[in-house]
């Protein structure tokens, strides 16, 4: 699938590390910056993997700050994105079968790269189980 990807300063490193995992795992990645270690403001960056999901260039997302936390309020601002932060495995896999989320959010100073690797794959590979948990997500509009 075509996954678009962003970051700020606080999660470069930890982004060049995934894009491989990403990539031999067969995805198509669209790298949305940013794309230099310099301070830079998080919500550009979630806008435009959010952006790219809305127009249906990519069907998921993976967002990286510092925490995730900042990255995770931009991203549920925009309505068609549901972005789970995760700081382990079991809340990527629930994230995705009760929760459909479509953006995943790492916190780079949170977690060590071999974690947010695992999470990354839980995170790809688990479905949506849909039922009760599609009304939920209707709910929200
Ligand atoms: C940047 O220093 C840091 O605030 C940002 O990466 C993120 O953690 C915000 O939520």
């Amino acid at each position: 699938m075509n996954i678009a990807i962003g970051c700020d300063h606080g999660g470069f490193d930890l982004k060049k590390a995934l894009i491989p995992i990403l990539e031999q795992a067969g995805h198509s990645v669209v790298d949305l910056g940013c794309f230099a270690e310099e301070s830079v403001d998080y919500p550009d960056f979630a806008d435009r993997v959010c952006a790219a999901i809305g127009e249906r260039r990519c069907q998921r997302g993976i967002l990286i700050c510092g925490t995730g936390i900042g990255m995770s309020i931009a991203a549920n601002r925009h309505r068609h994105v549901r972005a789970a932060l995760c700081h382990e495995s079991f809340t990527a896999r629930m994230g995705r079968e009760h929760n459909d989320a479509n953006v995943l959010c790492l916190g780079a100073r949170v977690l060590g790269t071999a974690l947010a690797q695992e999470i990354v794959k839980v995170w790809l590979a688990a479905e949506f189980a849909g039922g009760r948990h599609l009304r939920r997500i209707e709910m929200m509009g």
